[in-house]
Formats: C-alpha cells, structure tokens, sequence
C-alpha cells in the first residue's frame, strides 16, 4: 500500500520546511543512548503553535518515550488540543532516515487529530513526504 505525498499547496509546503527543521532541532536533543537512534517531532497546533519532543530511552527499554508521544503530551500541558500538522525526523550514526511513526503513537495522535491531519516524514533519498492520517491509520480504538 502506498501513501506517499498527499497533495500539498505552497503555503503549507512552507509550514511543513517549518516544522521539518523544528522537529530535526528536537531529534539532537533525543536521549537515546541504547539504540542511538534520535527522533524529534514537531507539532502544529490550531493556534499556530509548536511543540516539539524528542525521544527520551531508559535502561528498562519500556519505559521509553518516543519523540511524537512527547510532543502531545507538552502541548497538551499547555492547553492545546487541537493539531494540524506535525513533522518527524530521524537521525542515526548522523544521518537521516526515514521512519515512520509507531502503532502506540498513532494511537495516541488519533485521541486529537483528525483524519486530515498531515504527518510530514523526511526521506533521505526523495525528500520531504506528507501522509495524512486518516490514511495510515484508520480504525482506531475507541471507548464507547
Ligand atoms: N521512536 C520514536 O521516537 N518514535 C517512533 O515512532 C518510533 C521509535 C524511538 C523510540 C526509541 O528510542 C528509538 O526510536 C528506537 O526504537
């Protein structure tokens, strides 16, 4: 199945180069000493607001952070609920790779975003792509 660049104007490619290099920021302060592998998202909020995170690891591999969870959870303790975008970035042995956001986090994200919600990925080898997110996960849990 192939997700690859929902269709996006020139504004929002200027927004998304924004949070691009938000989330990249946020991936060199990742603490990931056991897997050396630093995430940092970005998040957009309906205010125009952004909150980063970064992938925070533990000796006790569980109780790890991943980078998108962390930056729900700051804009979320700032009052901010509503998302619009957000970036991710990866870095290992100093180069980027592309990776995709984990089932627990697309969990999470699917408490406030919704499905027009543009996740923008960086592909070391063809750029910038935007997934929306009622693409990549449909069907989620909910609490009836
Ligand atoms: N990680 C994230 O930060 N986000 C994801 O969506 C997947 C994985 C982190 C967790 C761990 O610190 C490292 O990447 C390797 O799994």
């Amino acid at each position: 199945m192939c997700h690859r660049n929902a269709k996006i104007n020139r504004e929002a490619e200027i927004t998304r180069d924004l949070l691009i290099e938000r989330a990249r920021e946020a991936a060199e302060r990742a603490y990931a000493p056991y897997s050396g592998f630093k995430v940092g998202a970005a998040l957009l909020t309906a205010n125009q607001k952004v909150f980063s995170g970064c992938n925070v690891e533990n000796a006790s591999f569980g109780a790890t952070v991943c980078a998108e969870r962390a930056a729900v959870c700051a804009a979320v303790a700032h009052g901010e609920r509503s998302f619009i975008q957000m970036a991710v970035v990866a870095m290992s042995e100093g180069q980027p790779r592309l990776a995709h956001p984990c089932g627990i986090c697309r969990q999470v994200l699917s408490e406030f975003a919704s499905p027009d919600f543009l996740i923008h990925l960086l592909d070391p080898d063809e750029g910038p792509l935007s997934l929306r997110f009622g693409d990549i996960f449909p069907l989620a849990f909910e609490l009836q």
